[in-house]
């Protein structure tokens, strides 16, 4: 059974949505705070490491348990249910959703698919990557001249990339002696960057990819594999490449040899594989005890998102608070702001799991929806992106609700740094939230001894109206499984929202028209004829061609 199909603009909590929206819109989050006396406590949740602080939205109570009794009208609990029990709620491709199965130690566990036990393969191939990275931890794992392995590149893209890499530069501080590496774009500047300081003896490469047929892996696999042709023979190359896919026969075309092709299954979508061999190269970067932690982390999310009440469940609330500014406030984007620079390459991962997810139009019917779905997902480092980004979010037209994402304690331990860091995280939600009123920017010219005139000519360029709003989620440190919590978190958050959106978060149909085109304008640069293409398009392809 697939996941039912609604239309979330009929249900009777979107209506009274509509109403509650008409009467608070103009009301503050301040004014929410005056006349909520509990708001604090009844929009935050605590769970495990994590506080998550919600307090600081432009939601009523009110506003926020009808949001709640959405979730339930849509059905949510039970798509719950068929999310977690693999049934085939990817429908498009016939597929189950069990990325929440790669983390699962639960021994109990008794999801099968095509009468396959899930869990025994998901420990086996757990097992195989324990065993691997063990072997190049150990110097057991060595190159064609002998020589043990150092450095480890990762060839992939988008899922089969961004979340090991995301991963990987996150626990940089956990890293063990071996070097990680990743090539993802087609353009050979990448990966001959990339290789450019590595030796090919003590390299050794992963291929990456669900399908083994995506252009860019392949080429960047061909790539490199004359790189190691031109220092050592054929009959060695074995020695330096691993695959996962779930394509072994195109894996061992390609020359990987079957021992060393992990495998990956139908039933991960490529953006949420990395928990599985996926993330081999997480387990090489990071050791297998603390790749286990971090599935653990994830598995500690997923528990609660599985067995908490709706008013307490951290994915569904935030998933919520995102519909309620997608299509009541109309905001078209959110922002992701973490105050580590460990986790700077977050917002890429996420961009890539929301957009490729809920970047949908067609309902659930097979219908074109007449609301707004997924939102356009961005960010970058505080500090950094205050001296970037932030004049928009604090005085720009736009309405941009945005995660602010910190740590009470810091890897390294300098205090003094992480105060530094910390004062500015809590700052800018503050600031954020208040605004600077008239009052206030009048008092401040004044001390600095400016003219009324000065002052009223300064003062409307000087006012913050504040109101904006902003998520809390603050750990106590960042860990293997606190990121594991962290990014399962979001994974729900997105799965809540295609549930409530009527729309299949698991396929990605859009992107197969530009590949497809690549593929054609790469057969018309061997005719010259661009006849068939757009006049605009046909004429950058002359030009390209002649220069
Ligand atoms: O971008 C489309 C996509 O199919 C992603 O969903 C996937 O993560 C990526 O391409 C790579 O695919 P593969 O792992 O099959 O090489």
């Amino acid at each position: 059974m697939a996941l039912a199909s609604i239309n979330p603009t009929k249900l009777t909590a979107w209506n009274k949505l509509k109403s509650l929206f008409e009467k608070e819109k103009s009301n503050t989050i301040l004014h929410h705070f005056k006349n909520e006396p509990n708001r604090v406590d009844d929009f935050s949740v605590q769970f495990d490491e994590l506080l998550v602080d919600f307090s600081k939205h432009r939601i009523s109570k009110k506003t926020l348990d009808t949001l709640i009794e959405l979730a339930k009208e849509a059905g949510l609990q039970k798509a719950i249910q068929d999310y977690f029990e693999g049934t085939p709620i990817n429908k498009t491709e016939e597929r189950a959703v069990l990325h929440t199965a790669l983390r699962n130690f639960d021994k109990k566990s008794n999801i099968k698919i095509d009468g396959k036990p899930v869990y025994t393969s998901v420990m086996q191939t757990l097992q195989q990557i324990e065993k691997f990275s063990d072997a190049l931890h150990h110097g057991n794992w060595k190159g064609y001249s002998g020589k043990p392995i150092t450095d480890v590149v990762n060839i992939g893209i988008g899922g089969s990339d961004l979340g090991p890499n995301m991963v990987v530069d996150a626990l940089k501080y956990y890293h063990t002696q071996i070097n990680t590496h990743f090539v993802s774009n087609v353009d050979g500047d990448h990966v001959l960057e990339s290789i450019k300081h590595l030796n090919p003896e003590t390299t050794l490469c992963l291929v990456v990819s669900k399908s083994f047929t995506t252009q860019e892996t392949l080429n960047n696999a061909n790539t490199i594999r004359s790189w190691f042709l031109k220092h050592t023979t054929q009959d060695q190359i074995h020695k330096h490449f691993a695959a996962v896919s779930a394509n072994v026969h195109k894996a061992n075309e390609f020359g990987i040899a079957s021992e060393n092709i992990f495998p990956m299954w139908d039933w991960v979508g490529g953006r949420f594989s990395l928990w599985s061999a996926a993330g081999l190269s997480i387990a090489c970067a990071v050791g297998f005890k603390n790749f286990k932690a971090l599935l653990e982390g994830a598995e500690a999310m997923d528990e609660h998102f599985k067995t908490t009440d709706f008013s307490e469940n951290i994915p569904t609330i935030i998933a919520l608070i995102g519909i309620w500014y997608t299509n009541f406030y109309e905001a078209e984007s959110e922002a992701i702001i973490p105050y580590t620079q460990y986790l700077q390459k977050l917002a890429s991962y996420l961009q890539q799991a929301s957009m490729e997810s809920n970047g949908k139009s067609v309902d659930r019917f097979g219908k074109n929806v007449n609301y707004q779905t997924g939102s356009i997902v961005w960010g970058e480092p505080g500090t950094n992106s205050q001296h970037a980004f932030f004049q928009l979010m604090h005085q720009g037209t736009k309405l941009i609700p945005a995660d602010f994402i910190g740590f009470k304690n810091s890897l390294h331990g300098n205090e003094k740094h992480h105060d530094l860091l910390m004062a500015n995280f809590f700052a800018q939600t503050e600031a954020l939230l208040k605004g600077k009123s008239i009052e206030e920017v009048t008092q401040e010219l004044k001390a600095q001894g400016k003219t009324q005139n000065q002052i009223l000519a300064l003062l409307p360029f000087k006012v913050f109206e504040g109101n904006r709003p902003t998520t809390t989620i603050l750990g106590k440190k960042l860990s293997p499984r606190s990121l594991g919590m962290l990014i399962a978190m979001y994974e729900h958050k997105i799965f809540v929202q295609g549930v409530i959106w009527n729309i299949y978060s698991y396929d990605q149909w859009g992107v197969e028209l530009g590949k497809q085109l690549a593929n054609a304008i790469l057969d018309d640069f061997k005719t010259k004829d661009y006849s068939k293409h757009d006049a605009s398009t046909a004429r950058l392809l002359d030009i390209y061609q002649k220069s």
